[in-house]
């Protein structure tokens, strides 16, 4: 059994999407045993709760310094021993030791067709207002593994998403979560706790 440590930062429809793939058994093999948020009021954690799953809240703001912080984080990952760490929504930049000590056991989901609108900045709405205002007729979202990048880890799974004439980057944001970012997240957690994918040279293949 794959043990996942969720890692969130708002509103958790991402986290909602795996409890309830493990639950239709969409995902099988794997387990959340904790969720990590930076924090505090963030209702990922209520979703936990709700489920019974363990859940920290650990937030830069409580810690003197970022090496403090980055210190009691990996302190918690070690505990809870995960097998995979998925970043679903989860806007702190990593510990570097953590990055490296998890290689290719880290997963993040992105909500666009990485390389477009990615990177230092492009995070949650952002996103969205950046694909609007390129006037992109297609976006999506991308689920791969973290490296010492911003969103250039190799791509485990895509899913396109049309733009409509008048969407809003809330509209867009709404439709790109429901289309593809809470399809693809369960089903790359599924690939990788059925031991279906494999990385070589920074692609991803299926085995
Ligand atoms: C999601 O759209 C996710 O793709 C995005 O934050 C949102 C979290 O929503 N992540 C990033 O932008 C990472 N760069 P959620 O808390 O409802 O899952």
């Amino acid at each position: 059994m794959l043990k996942l440590v969720v890692c969130v930062s708002g509103g958790g429809t991402n986290l909602q999407a795996i409890i309830d793939a493990i639950t239709d058994k969409r995902i099988t093999n794997a387990e959340i045993v904790g969720v990590i948020s930076n924090n505090k009021n963030a209702y990922a954690l209520e979703r936990a709760k709700n489920h019974g799953i363990p859940a920290y809240c650990i937030s830069p703001k409580d810690f003197a310094s970022r090496e403090q912080f980055n210190q009691a984080f990996l302190q918690k990952m070690q505990e809870l021993d995960p097998g995979l760490i998925v970043l679903a929504g989860f806007l702190v930049v990593l510990p570097e030791t953590m990055i490296k000590s998890y290689h290719n056991r880290i997963i993040n989901i992105h909500p666009s067709l990485i390389p477009s609108f990615c990177g230092t900045g492009f995070y949650g709405l952002k996103v969205h207002e950046g694909a609007l205002k390129r006037g992109v007729k297609t976006t999506g979202a991308t689920v791969h593994f973290v490296d010492e990048g911003t969103d250039t880890g190799p791509i485990i799974l895509q899913k396109a998403v049309m733009v409509e004439a008048d969407d809003t980057p809330e509209i867009l944001q709404k439709r790109v979560m429901e289309q593809a970012e809470w399809e693809i997240m369960p089903k790359a957690i599924d690939l990788i706790a059925n031991d279906k994918i494999e990385v070589k040279d920074g692609i991803v293949w299926r085995k």
